[in-house]
């Protein structure tokens, strides 16, 4: 292969979001509500290969570093990515994202009926019962909710 590999350029200063699972750049994408229009380079490559998960995808943000809420959220969707922050083109810090067991407030239950989208002060609260694909289990009326509940809400 030496030779015939396709790079994406380097970026300067950004964050690069890689090993995505091949086909879900586009998730990553609507989480952190890049719509191209706020001026920097977005790079997207997706299904390029990847020792580690076959096809992968990677997204590229020039000028931006993401909170942790984003960090959780993509987690939910890309749960093997890894982020990369890029000060001066270097990279300055590298960490795997992490779903946790419980999910608390950055989802709400996608069944009408349950008791956390009454009037009632109660928490929504999610168990990852499974990670690829995703399951989170509802803690107060057991609805599972799939990645696309999870997409909508973001
Ligand atoms: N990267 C970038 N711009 C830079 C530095 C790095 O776009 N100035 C990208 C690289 O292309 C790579 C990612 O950031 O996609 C992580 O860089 P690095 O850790 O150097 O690459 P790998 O060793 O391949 O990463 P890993 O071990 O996580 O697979
Ligand atoms: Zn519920």
């Amino acid at each position: 292969m030496a030779g015939k590999t396709l790079r994406v350029s380097k970026i300067r200063k950004g964050t690069v979001i890689d090993h995505i699972a091949g086909g879900h750049a586009l998730d990553v994408i609507k989480i952190l509500g890049i719509t191209g229009r706020a001026g920097g380079a977005v790079t997207v490559a997706m299904n390029v290969p990847s020792k580690r998960l076959g096809m992968k995808d990677v997204v590229k943000v020039e000028g931006r570093e993401l909170n942790p809420k984003e960090v959780d959220k993509i987690a939910l969707l890309a749960p093997h990515a890894t982020i990369n922050i890029i000060r001066d083109y270097k990279l300055t810090e590298k960490k795997r994202v992490k779903l946790p067991k419980v999910i608390r407030a950055i989802l709400k239950c996608a069944n009408p009926a349950c008791i956390s989208n009454s009037k009632e002060p109660v928490q929504p609260t999610f168990y990852v019962d499974m990670e690829d694909p995703l399951h989170l289990r509802c803690h107060y009326c057991g609805y599972i909710m799939e990645k696309q509940d999870v997409l909508k809400q973001f």
